[in-house]
């Protein structure tokens, strides 16, 4: 899911440095113009100046606004923890219709494909969040425990015959694709047709590509949405007739306000959780095995007490990795932010919630760039900042990269990664696209 932050406009009449108009952040004596939050080129600046930008970012007065002011074209960023959980907390003012990222879906998308939960506000939201996860019981969930550990040590059965060099592919991305497939009831059979769907509708992600390309994508990526919903939304219509045990049978038989999940609606939920699911949690895991690699105290701290430091491990990459980097909201009505007298956003603003920067707030975490398993508290906001779109599956991206990482461990102790990751700039998500593995 690559639609980062405006970098779809035509990056030359954007300018290079903020121009904010009021209230005007004014940079503390000794700091320099920050660089352009919403330039592909920020993106592509190695991991360490772009730290230090938020960094610079987090000491100002107010949030800098990136784009014109004047004519909204822009967004503020809100790069402090307490302002993204502000504006996570308060749908009311921090609306996500018509849509989190941007470029927003166009229209006709919308309407062909549905509107995806995580763009909509109450009272729809809550109707289909009520729904979704009604699906996601206790019972169906307690039964997908056991399929994450199943398809956890197949994987790595697979790792110790196949021994992959790449970690991402082959073993990363694997494991939510099987479980979000056996979670919904997906049979063996059209999981090959719809890996390959994904693959095309998420190639070439990222701001590095070339701008030719990055406007001949969405046309090849919607035919592959086209075609993966109209594959779930068969499953579907025959799940309607025989319910089975599984996410599809409980949404097509449940009620929404009074009805069921049409096949549209059923197909755009797919899509989201093969997003939502799919992506971010390869990317956590990526990031998880290559900072363990290169923290080999904390690697060593783990698998002295890998039931014990497990769940802390976990926690502390999703806070150091960061898998998604920001999500939009629009705001509703003039609000001040923080409380009366803080910055005023007006009604129509976009704002960006950096995840990341929220992070790595020194306020809350202290020496926020240390990779420590043992942090307590980790309140990171790496699942959101609370409030009604919190991370549906944030339980079992636990459960996931939980049971990936106790296999690979105890079966495989020198489970490595190997270089660096190759990663892919996007202001959207913290992707990688590769990664050495030896073990
Ligand atoms: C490490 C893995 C994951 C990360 C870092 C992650 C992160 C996030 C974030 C930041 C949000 C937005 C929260 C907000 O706007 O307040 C979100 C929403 C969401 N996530 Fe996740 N997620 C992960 C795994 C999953 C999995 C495994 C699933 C499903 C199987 C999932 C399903 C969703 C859905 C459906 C939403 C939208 C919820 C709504 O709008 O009400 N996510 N996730």
């Amino acid at each position: 899911m690559d639609i980062p932050t405006d970098v779809s406009a035509p990056t030359t009449s954007r300018p290079t440095i903020p121009v904010p108009t009021t209230p005007v952040p004014t940079a503390p004596a000794g700091t320099t113009a920050v660089p352009d939050l919403a330039a592909p080129r920020f993106w592509q600046l190695p991991a360490a100046a772009r730290a230090a930008a938020f960094a610079d970012l987090r000491r100002r007065p107010a949030p800098v606004y990136f784009g014109d002011r004047a004519t909204g074209r822009g967004f503020h960023a809100l790069v402090r923890y307490a302002d993204v959980v502000e504006a996570s907390r308060t749908p009311a003012v921090f609306r996500s219709a018509p849509g989190v990222t941007t470029p927003e879906p166009a229209r006709w998308v919308r309407l062909l494909f549905g509107d995806s939960m995580v763009n909509l506000d109450d009272p729809r939201h809550a109707q289909l969040r009520r729904v979704v996860s009604r699906a996601f019981t206790p019972r169906l969930l307690g039964r997908v425990e056991e399929d994450v550990r199943r398809i956890a040590a197949a994987l790595v059965d697979e790792v110790e015959r196949g021994r992959p060099g790449d970690f991402v592919g082959p073993v990363a991305a694997q494991l939510p694709f099987q479980v979000i497939c056996t979670l919904m009831g997906i049979p063996e059979e059209p999981r090959r047709r719809i890996l390959d769907l994904v693959d095309r509708n998420s190639a070439d992600v990222g701001v590095a590509r070339p701008l030719r390309r990055r406007f001949r994508i969405p046309g090849r990526g919607l035919a592959a949405l086209a075609r993966m919903q109209g594959i779930v939304a068969a499953i579907g219509r025959e799940r309607r007739r025989r319910p089975a045990e599984d996410l599809i049978s409980a949404l097509v038989t449940a009620d929404v306000a009074g009805r069921r999940l049409t096949g549209r609606e059923l197909g755009a939920f797919f899509s989201l959780l093969l997003v939502a699911g799919v992506e971010t949690t390869r990317n956590a895991l990526a990031h998880g095995l290559h900072l363990l690699t290169v923290h080999p105290e904390q690697r060593a701290l783990l698998l002295a007490d890998l039931d014990g430091r497990l769940d802390g491990a976990v926690d502390e990459i999703l806070r150091h990795a960061t898998p998604i980097v920001q999500f939009r909201r629009t705001v509703a009505v003039d609000h001040e932010l923080g409380g009366p007298g803080g910055p005023l956003l007006r009604a129509g603003e976009k704002v960006a919630l950096y995840y990341g920067s929220a992070n790595r707030d020194e306020s809350v975490f202290p020496d926020p760039e240390a990779f420590d398993i043992t942090r307590d508290p980790n309140p990171h906001l790496g699942y959101g900042g609370g409030g009604p779109h919190y991370c549906l599956g944030a339980h079992l991206a636990r459960q996931e990269m939980t049971a990936l990482f106790r296999e690979l461990f105890t079966r495989l102790p020198e489970a490595r990664s190997v270089g660096e990751p190759v990663l892919v700039p996007s202001s959207f998500d913290h992707r990688v696209r590769s990664l050495g593995f030896a073990f």
